[in-house]
């Protein structure tokens, strides 16, 4: 497909995971595309990489106003970088929740707020954040990051509201548990790694974990200008985790 022929693109936490699995897809689908992370070092052409750190305003404007100099504007922004916590409301402090949320939630206002000039020259225009399951559904121990990607989907649906006369759509994709780096560091640090990974997947009605590939197919189709009616959606890409109830194998 060649839908991004001639735009250009921002993904945050583009140098891991299901960043780089979008950045990628939206390069091979015809954009320009910037990447924005805290370590863009493994960032290789055609893809461009700056550093920035999403909780850092200062940063984050350099890093924007440097890509859309590069690029020669901006039509495309995926807020994707994030990070997790784990407990129930006892076990992180103040000050965690306060970095955990200005990670999650905050950064993807600054990128966008940073965004927002280049975007509205845009006739194609669109955001797609990165939220997750943990919005939609209770899952144990995830208070502090199921509040994060809570704040994802309505800040989500209030920016679609927003920027929709700007002509600019804002959607998110909520991917269940993904095969990603990160995912890789939470079985690493698990008492018994693979009984971790299989309680994981058992937990999802497809069995499996989700691919990167398949959470950047997802945002890749938000963002396409093939999407142009679409706003203010949250895409479950969760092997049917959110809306299904499958009985037991067999039974
Ligand atoms: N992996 C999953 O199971 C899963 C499920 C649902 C949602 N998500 C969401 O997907 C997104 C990406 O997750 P992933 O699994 O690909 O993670 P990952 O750790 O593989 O990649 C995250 C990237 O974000 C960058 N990053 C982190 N903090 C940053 C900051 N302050 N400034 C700039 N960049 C920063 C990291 O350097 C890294 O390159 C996150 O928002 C996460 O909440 C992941």
């Amino acid at each position: 497909m060649t839908d991004f022929e001639g735009l250009k693109a921002l993904v945050t936490g583009g140098a891991s995971g299901i960043g780089r699995a979008t950045a990628e897809l939206l390069a091979e689908r015809g954009a320009s595309v910037a990447v924005l992370d805290l370590d863009p070092s493994s960032v290789e052409k055609p893809l461009l990489g700056y550093r920035a750190d999403v909780t850092d305003d200062a940063s984050v404007r350099q890093a924007v106003a440097s890509a859309v100099a590069d690029l020669g504007g901006l039509d495309i922004v995926v807020n994707n970088a994030g990070i997790g916590a784990q407990g129930t409301v006892e076990d992180n402090d103040d000050d965690e929740w306060h970095r955990v949320l200005d990670v999650n939630v905050v950064g993807m206002v600054r990128v966008t707020r940073a965004a927002l000039p280049h975007l509205r020259e845009s006739s194609h225009a669109a955001v797609v954040n990165t939220c997750s399951i943990a919005a939609t559904a209770g899952l144990p121990q995830r208070a502090l990051y199921s509040a994060t990607k809570g704040a994802v989907q309505s800040l989500t649906l209030a920016m679609a509201a927003d920027h929709l006369r700007e002509g600019i759509r804002v959607n998110c994709v909520n991917p269940g548990t993904a095969d990603t780096p990160w995912v890789g560091r939470l079985l690493d640090s698990a008492a018994d790694p693979a009984a971790e990974r299989a309680a994981l997947a058992a937990r999802q009605p497809s069995g499996r974990l989700v691919s990167a590939a398949e959470v950047a197919g997802a945002i890749a189709y938000l963002a396409s200008p093939l999407s142009g009616a679409t706003t203010g959606t949250s895409l479950a890409v969760d092997g049917g985790m959110q809306g299904l109830r499958l009985r037991p194998v067999g039974q």
